[in-house]
Parts: structure tokens; sequence; C-alpha cells
């Protein structure tokens, strides 16, 4: 495979203008941020820069904006958090980037910043286009992609801004998550198990079928779980099911037939009436018409922390049940912990990514620890699954 320009400490940029392309797509409320896991991540490097006295130009996307005035997608609020956590002196840059915006911003000094709103803001961005992608260029001489999160994306801050900057490098946190995953897939630990949860199994179609091939156990848990329930002719009430995923599952079957891949699917649940109700304990089988599944049960998680221990790598993507109502989580806290646990007493490898993972980990305020938190979602589960992803593959 071709090596990724990854950026080094050997790298001059005192003095030089570096485009640092971050991931702060974090959910904010009212000016608040819910989640500053990203931010925090990105902090270190964004020192490291700066100390090196280079001209640091920030950008980020946040959302996905439908026209300029869009106030909700601002990412003033992460500036005026940067602002607090950084000393150097940081400015921000509120207007579109035009071909003037290159005289405009000429005025920083050697370890100042330039952080830019919403880069999806200009119409260019997800355009991914070419006009846009020389007046961007054109503010930097050296361009580092830290948002492996958005390496799956062909738009111009991750695309076609590398076509002008011949001095273009993934960052550390990139490739930190890139050699994460391929320690999973690539050089793994065997036996290697994998957790996968969420609510569609259509849109992870791509994911399971390429780790069938590539790993030990294949635990599935979360919504997506009730439709190889239902396939194989258990009731599942109300629960949330796809229409149409009995021919996936079965193509999901025909696969792991033909490989070493065990796939585990639940066999006792929390259940309730109502998403907000209370959670009652069912088995295969004794669950009602009006009942909806809500998370695993007991005994699925004493498998699962059964399977875990006899792992050694684990990479898991997706809660188990819906954790936003307390009564729901513990098939989720359930494993995290023991990931954990495992991960510092037996030194498991553990790879663990999706925002709502993090999310509902964050959400309970658990101390757990793990070898690697990706802070990817869409882009970790597709190149687990095998694609070129084009903010890659311009980096090669
Ligand atoms: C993410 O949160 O997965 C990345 O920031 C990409 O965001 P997007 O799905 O809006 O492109």
């Amino acid at each position: 495979m071709e090596k990724i320009r990854s950026f080094n400490e050997n790298i001059d940029i005192k003095n030089k203008r570096v485009i640092l392309r971050s991931d702060f797509n974090v959910p904010i409320i009212n000016e608040i941020i819910q989640d500053n896991t990203r931010i925090n991540l990105s902090i270190p490097f964004i020192q490291n820069l700066l100390k090196r006295e280079a001209k640091l130009l920030l950008i980020s996307h946040l959302g996905r904006p439908r026209g300029y005035k869009d106030k909700n997608l601002s990412l003033k609020p992460v500036f005026k958090y940067l602002e607090k956590k950084i000393k150097n002196k940081i400015y921000f840059f509120s207007e579109k980037i035009t071909n003037k915006t290159k005289d405009k911003v000429h005025f920083i000094n050697n370890g100042e910043m330039i952080f830019f709103e919403n880069i999806r803001l200009n119409e260019g961005e997800i355009k991914n286009d070419e006009n846009f992608a020389k007046n961007l260029s054109s503010l930097g001489e050296v361009y580092i992609n830290d948002a492996f999160s958005c390496a799956h994306r062909k738009q111009t801050s991750i695309h076609k801004i590398t076509k002008h900057i011949k001095n273009s490098y993934a960052g550390p946190l990139f490739m930190k998550e890139i050699n994460s995953i391929d320690m999973v897939l690539k050089n793994k630990k065997r036996p290697t198990t994998c957790i996968i949860g969420g609510s569609k199994v259509s849109t992870k179609l791509g994911v399971i079928t390429s780790l069938i091939k590539k790993v030990d156990n294949l635990i599935i848990v979360g919504a997506m779980a009730n439709n190889f329930v239902k396939f194989k002719g258990n009731k599942v009430g109300k629960s949330l099911v796809e229409t149409g995923s009995e021919k996936i599952i079965e193509e999901i079957y025909n696969k792991s037939n033909n490989s070493n891949c065990e796939i585990i699917t639940p066999f006792d649940f929390a259940i309730s009436d109502t998403a907000d109700g209370e959670a009652k304990f069912k088995d295969l089988n004794s669950i009602s018409d009006n009942e909806i599944i809500l998370d695993i049960g007991p005994q699925t998680i004493n498998n699962i922390r059964n399977i875990i221990d006899i792992s050694k790598t684990v990479l898991w993507n997706g809660p188990a049940g819906y954790f936003e109502n307390k009564n729901f989580s513990n098939g989720t806290i359930s494993i995290a912990k023991k990931i954990s646990e495992n991960t510092n007493k037996k030194s498991l490898i553990s790879i663990v990514g999706g925002g709502d993972t993090i999310s509902s980990i964050k959400n309970n305020g658990l101390d757990v620890n793990f070898t690697h938190l990706s802070t990817a979602g869409g882009a970790f589960l597709e190149y687990i699954e095998g694609k070129n992803l084009p903010g890659i593959e311009v980096l090669k």
C-alpha cells in the first residue's frame, strides 16, 4: 500500500502559513458545546504548531448548513472555547473565503492563529469546487489534514485543496486513527471480536460483510439486532425493524457460513411499552405485541463479557440499546466497562468508535480506557469496509 505523507517534527514551519483542517463538528445547543472531545483531542497539535512559530489558519466544518446565514451553525462557540484554552493570539474570520481573503489574513505573526467560520458556509466547499480550492489554498504554504472523521468526504478542504498545495500532510490524530484501525484489521492479535450496534442494518451491510472475512466473532447489538431476532422466527413486538432487511441478513449469514466468523445475536432483552418507560426483562419468544426491545438483557451481557474475555482484540461501534433513557443503558455501559477493564488488566487491544458510542459513554460519566477512542463515525466504518477514502488518497 502506498504510504500516507504524514506530518513530522522535522518539517520546518517557522514563519510559514499553515492551513490546519480539523474536525470541530461538535454538538452545539444555544451556543453551548455539548461534547468537547473532538476539540480537546486537537488542542495539543495546535499548540505544537504555534510553538514551532507557524502562522496557523484553522478550518473546520459544522453540520450541514443550508445558506450563509445559518446562525446555528456558527463555529464562534468553538472559537471562544479555544480562546480560553490556548494562550496564543487567536482571531476569528467570519467572512466567506474569496480571492481577496489572502490579503486580509496576511497580518498574522508567527505563533498566532486565525480561526475561520464554518467552511461549509462557502458554497464551493461541498462541491469540491476548483475555484474555491484555488482561493482556499492561496491562504497557506503547508496543508495538514487532522480530520480523519471527514476523510470520506470529497470536499474542497479535504480533497481538492491538496491539488494546489504540494506540501500536504496528514496530521497526528489522522494517522493515529488509521494506525489503530489497521492494528485491528491487519496486524491483529486473535481471537478478534467486533461488536456492531446502532439502528440500521442496511447502512452497515458493507462493513459487516467486510468484517466477516476479517474477524472471529461478530456480535450484533442495538436496534439492528431486532432484524436478526425476527429473521430467526422470533416475535419482536413493536420494536424497530427495517423493512426488507431479510435479504440483507440472509446474505450476512451466507457469507459467515463461508468464513470462520461466528455471528452472535442477543437472546434476552430489556423491554418496555414505551421508550421512556421502565425496563422489564424478557427472553426470546416471550415478547408480546405491544412491547419494544430497548436494550440487551443480563444473559446476553454475560455472554458478551465472556467473549470479550477470550478476545485479544476488540473493535466496537454503536450502542447496545436506547441509552438516552438510563433504564436502557446497561448493555452499553457493561460493554464499555468490560472492554476497559480488559484493556487495563489483560492488555486487550481495544478500538472504540462512533459518535453515539462516545456520547453514551460520556453521558454516563464513565471513567474508561481504550487503546484507541475514535472520534470518527462514517469515515471509521468506510475505512474498515476497505473503501478508498478521498481524503486519504490525496495524501499518498
Ligand atoms: C462526522 O461527524 O462524522 C464528520 O464531521 C463528518 O460530518 P458530515 O457527515 O456532516 O460530513
